[in-house]
């Protein structure tokens, strides 16, 4: 495994998404201890980068990376997010950034993960509410505490991070980004590169739909976000299966798996950028963190480059009015 540096943060280049071992997935939170023997074995593969957040479960995905990580703490850079549980009353799924709202969700991911300190602390969407000073500067108190090492955005836009970084700097934002998710590279990532601020892709196998895995719906259980997702709905998806068969396509040439392409593909894109694949599965870590090693041609590169564009948003409506993009 290779490392890189999210501005001054090291971490294995192709990291780890903790969420579904919870949350959002078929068959999320129904074996533990498959998921634990995933975390063990990604890490044994050179994995340090582990991804989760206080809104998953809400609380069960933390809890379960605490009981995991027990005696091996030191070994991950460990990330989580706040911002989507509105301690004051509301609960989850309210966005909530405020310095009072922040406090209290930092000693509750202290605590659930079994540590004294968050390697990146991220704010999980931009509350409108909320002036990103304000989050900011209660980011560079926790981090002057020690509570934090790092900050984060997720899903921010252009001026949001701007004027987070001039409070404090900005070590890393996690956008969306994939084959069939570009939004970003046009506005996004240069701003990212002319701030040296690193990019976490979150969902970079298309919540699995790149694999070639998923050639139906059905399949998918309640719970199961990808039920309401315009992308895997109806003729949306139908249509995107095309995207898939031309991944595969280029995964035979390269002698890997679509899994491995659509990583190898991001990694290409640049030193500066971490992906975190999400699995719960021994079989399908040990393949992912494989990508690490997948050099793609020039040509295959320009083929996924090319692919079309898929049909349908990337989020709910509801999900798409939390984007600052
Ligand atoms: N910042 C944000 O707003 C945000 C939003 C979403 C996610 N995230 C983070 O990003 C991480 C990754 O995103 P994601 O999990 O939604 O999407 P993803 O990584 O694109 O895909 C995960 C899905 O692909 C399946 N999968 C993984 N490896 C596979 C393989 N080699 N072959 C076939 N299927 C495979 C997984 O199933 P199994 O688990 O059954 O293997 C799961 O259903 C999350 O875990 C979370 O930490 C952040």
């Amino acid at each position: 495994m290779r490392y890189i540096k999210l501005r001054d943060l090291e971490v294995s280049r192709i990291g780890l998404g903790a969420m579904g071992m919870s949350h959002g997935y078929t068959d999320s939170g129904t074996d533990e201890a498959e998921s634990v023997r995933t975390l063990h074995r990604a890490m044994e593969l050179g994995v340090t980068f582990i991804d989760t957040a206080e809104i998953y479960g809400p609380y069960a995905n933390e809890e379960l990376l605490g009981r995991a990580l027990k005696g091996r703490r030191d070994q991950v850079v460990l990330a989580t997010k706040f911002g989507m549980v509105s301690h004051a009353g509301a609960g989850p799924w309210n966005l909530d950034s405020s310095p009072a709202n922040i406090r209290t969700a930092v000693d509750g991911s202290l605590q659930r993960l079994g540590t004294d300190h968050i390697d990146l602390y991220y704010q999980h969407r931009v509350d409108p509410n909320t002036p990103i000073e304000e989050t900011a500067g209660a980011v560079a108190e926790l981090i002057a505490e020690g509570k934090v090492r790092a900050f984060g955005l997720s899903e921010a836009g252009e001026d949001t991070i701007r004027r987070a970084h001039a409070v404090h700097p900005v070590t890393a934002v996690q956008s969306e980004y994939s084959l069939w998710t570009r939004g970003i590279e046009k506005r996004i990532l240069p701003v990212l590169r002319e701030l040296n601020i690193g990019l976490v892709p979150f969902a970079p196998l298309g919540h699995g739909f790149l694999t070639g895995q998923i050639r139906a719906t059905d399949g998918f259980k309640e719970g199961d976000f990808r039920h309401g997702n315009p992308r895997f709905t109806g003729e949306n998806f139908q249509r995107n299966l095309r995207i898939a068969d031309e991944v595969q396509v280029v995964a035979e040439q390269a002698g890997a798996t679509p899994a491995q392409v659509a990583l190898a593909w991001l990694l290409a894109q640049g030193d500066d950028i971490a992906p975190i694949p999400g699995t719960k599965r021994v079989h399908r870590v040990e393949e992912n963190t494989a990508a690490d090693a997948i050099e793609l041609t020039t040509d295959q590169l320009i083929q996924l480059s090319s692919l079309p564009q898929a049909a349908g948003e990337t989020h709910t409506e509801a999900g798409r009015q939390m984007l600052e993009r």
